[in-house]
């Protein structure tokens, strides 16, 4: 089967790709730009971009909205992830944490698919900011998040390692758990 996930992140898609296509599912991308609100939560933002592509789109189809919540930062940049991202970077944040001892941080992922209902699956995976970029593979913060029991950061793993542990990951097998009982 096929699946259209709209977004304009090659990063995710790979890692959708990669978890996806051993069950036989199809990553189909689709860059559609769609409006995020400023909303309190992830759901709220990933809700909106649904309900808005549900009028343009032919259903089903998916999304992911994620973030990067900060302890010291009171949960920063959180769901102002993707601009603090094209600001100030990975260099930025990781001048904001200059001297601050509380390093714990998480990932979330919110997957919101749509078949005429909207269906939202969630992950989340704690862990630290570290004091220096590792890794070239990934995207975004990833050279910055070192999960939690482990010594490599999310850019130093492969697609599968990272699937394996990540927000999205755990977003995706709670997906992939649905489609099963639903569709496949
Ligand atoms: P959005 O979900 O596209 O709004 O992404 C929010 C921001 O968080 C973007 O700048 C992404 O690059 C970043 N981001 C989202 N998921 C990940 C991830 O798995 N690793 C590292 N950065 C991420």
């Amino acid at each position: 089967m096929k699946m259209i996930f709209v977004t304009s992140n090659r990063g995710k898609v790979r890692e959708a790709e990669r978890y996806f296509s051993p069950m036989g599912v199809k990553i189909i991308q689709m860059k559609v730009e769609y409006p995020e609100i400023q909303a309190d939560s992830l759901e709220e933002v990933a809700e909106f971009g649904i309900r808005w592509l549900k009028d343009r789109l032919d259903a089903p189809f998916f999304l992911d909205d994620s973030g990067l919540f900060i302890e010291a930062l009171k949960g920063f940049p959180g769901v102002y992830s993707a601009y603090v991202y094209r600001t100030l970077g990975n260099d930025g944040i990781l001048k904001l944490l200059e001297g601050v001892e509380n390093r714990r941080a998480h990932f979330k992922s919110v997957v919101a698919y749509y078949d005429g209902e909207l269906h939202i699956f969630t992950g989340k995976t704690e862990g630290r900011i570290i004091h220096d970029k590792r890794g070239r593979g990934g995207f975004g913060f990833d050279p910055i998040f070192q999960p939690e029991g482990f010594t490599k950061t999310f850019a130093e793993m492969t697609t599968e390692e990272k699937n394996r542990i990540s927000h999205r990951g755990k977003a995706f097998r709670a997906f992939s758990e649905w489609l099963k009982e639903n569709l496949i």
